[in-house]
């Protein structure tokens, strides 16, 4: 038996993670958390920012992307305390009032910090703003959101006429308008009403598939007037607004809590508890999504926490069977795909993903990424033009992989590795750490007593 499971290399240039599994599997067993929702943040750090008086966040997640969103906005004159998951402290400039930076502001690696920040700069009239980020955020689509904010009378340019960035931004009055977007996107649609709030009249925005509602939710509680119509996918903001510091608590993201339902459902003999995890229905796919592959999942202690709905996740190891995820669900499972991709390599049957186009403009093409690391692990994967089709239940093999630089992707191989084989070496994890700082040490908790509860034995009970 190897004296660690889970092993960290670190050389100048990358980290690398090495997951070694035992012959006889490694169960996983007990209560963890995982850090704070990463839309919520960037939103409390965002609005809090804007707001006038001071804004309180409990629980904020101290990934990298969150702190590229604070390192923006303090460049833009708001004050932030330092951060930390106790409680951070925004005092804010009140709408329409931040100042223009000396410097260009930097995202990072987030495409949220960019997208959203992009509608609030556009709007703040005889400013100029320059934004960049790093090389994956420096080939995202853009003009998603340089379009719908040029017909509001932005004035935006950039690399590629505008389509990405670096951007340079020329702050202006907007107007109101009605964007039908094309795509089911929060950043998109969260964008437009943060440039409403300056625009005097209603701004409204209809998606053709629901996304998370985190911006929704969080502009009613600072005061903003904004109204959803579920039945026609669409949410009214009537500007010019005035926003309120508010007491904002991050709950635990389930898009982080989703490593640990599929690792726990897909390796014999495990049973976890993840704690205070936000179950907004918009986010919930990955609960659907694993109820029709019929894994053991139960939602307990159920409660609404700061307008958020929160519930502490039961899973236990099941044998998961193929299913279809298309539709409506995907945008409420957009950061999952890749664990699922996972899960459903250890599913019986076969599993077919569509309507997942979105995922080749994430922070990697994670529809090819995906399907050629399982690949190589073992697993008989499709790639289609907006999925993947996975036909699982083949036994997977440790690989040498890369995270391209995606967090999700280095953590969902992370997960297959626990299930796969010999040993898996994953390259450049330190990606990881843009949304879940602590997700290999958690995984060395997890794996640390492999003798403990044989996998054997616990798959019986
Ligand atoms: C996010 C929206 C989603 C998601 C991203 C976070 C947000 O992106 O993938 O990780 O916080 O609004 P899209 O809006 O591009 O789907």
């Amino acid at each position: 038996m190897p004296t660690s499971i889970v092993n960290v290399t670190t050389t100048e240039s990358e980290q690398q993670l090495i997951v070694q599994r035992p012959p006889d599997g490694v169960a996983l067993r007990g209560r963890i958390r995982v850090p704070g929702d990463k839309s919520i943040s960037h939103r409390a750090l965002m609005l809090g920012a804007i707001a006038t008086g001071e804004t309180t966040i409990e629980g904020l997640l101290l990934g990298e992307d969150p702190r590229s969103s604070a390192g923006c906005f303090q460049a833009l004159g708001a004050q932030i305390s330092e951060l930390n998951e106790q409680q951070v402290k925004v005092r804010g400039v009140g709408v329409g009032n931040l100042s223009e930076p000396m410097d260009i502001l930097d995202a990072g690696n987030s495409g949220t910090t960019m997208r959203l920040m992009l509608g609030i700069l556009a709007s703040h009239p005889d400013r100029f703003f320059a934004v960049t980020g790093d090389k994956s955020l420096r080939s995202r689509p853009m003009s998603r959101v340089v379009q719908p904010l040029q017909q509001m009378g932005a004035q935006i340019w950039g690399r590629d006429r505008g389509r990405v960035a670096p951007l340079a931004i020329q702050g202006q009055p907007l107007h109101p308008i009605h964007y039908r977007s094309p795509v089911a996107s929060a950043q998109v649609k969260s964008c437009i009403l943060l440039a409403a709030l300056m625009a005097e009249g209603d701004t409204t925005v209809t998606e053709p598939a629901l996304s998370r509602d985190h911006s929704e939710r969080m502009l009613k509680a600072f005061g903003a007037d904004i109204v959803t119509d579920r039945e026609s996918k669409s949410v009214t903001l009537t500007g010019p607004a005035q926003l309120t510091g508010q007491l904002v608590v991050v709950p635990g993201d389930i898009s982080s809590a989703a490593f640990w339902l599929v690792a726990a459902a897909i390796v014999p003999g495990s049973e976890l508890t993840i704690e205070n995890v936000g179950v907004n229905p918009t986010r919930t796919g990955i609960l659907d999504a694993l109820a029709m592959m019929e894994a053991d999942i139960q939602l307990e202690n159920q409660r609404t926490i700061a307008g958020e709905p929160v519930a502490d996740i039961r899973v236990r190891h099941s044998s998961l069977q193929g299913c279809l995820l298309s539709g409506e669900m995907i945008p409420r499972a957009i950061d999952e795909i890749p664990i699922l991709a996972v899960a459903a390599a250890f599913a019986k049957g076969k599993t077919v993903i569509r309507d997942a186009a979105e995922l080749r403009v994430k922070e990697s093409d994670r529809l090819a990424v995906m399907a050629s690391v399982l690949t190589k692990m073992g697993a008989k994967v499709t790639e289609l033009p907006d999925g993947l089709e996975i036909s699982g239940g083949s036994a997977l093999t440790g690989t040498d992989a890369d995270s391209h630089d995606d967090h999700r992707v280095a953590m969902s191989v992370a997960i297959a590795a626990l299930n796969a084989t010999g040993t898996t070496t994953i390259h450049h994890a330190e990606a990881a750490a843009i949304s879940y700082p602590d997700f290999v040490p958690t995984l060395q908790n997890l794996c640390g007593d492999p003798g403990k509860i044989p996998a054997q034995e616990a798959s019986k009970t």
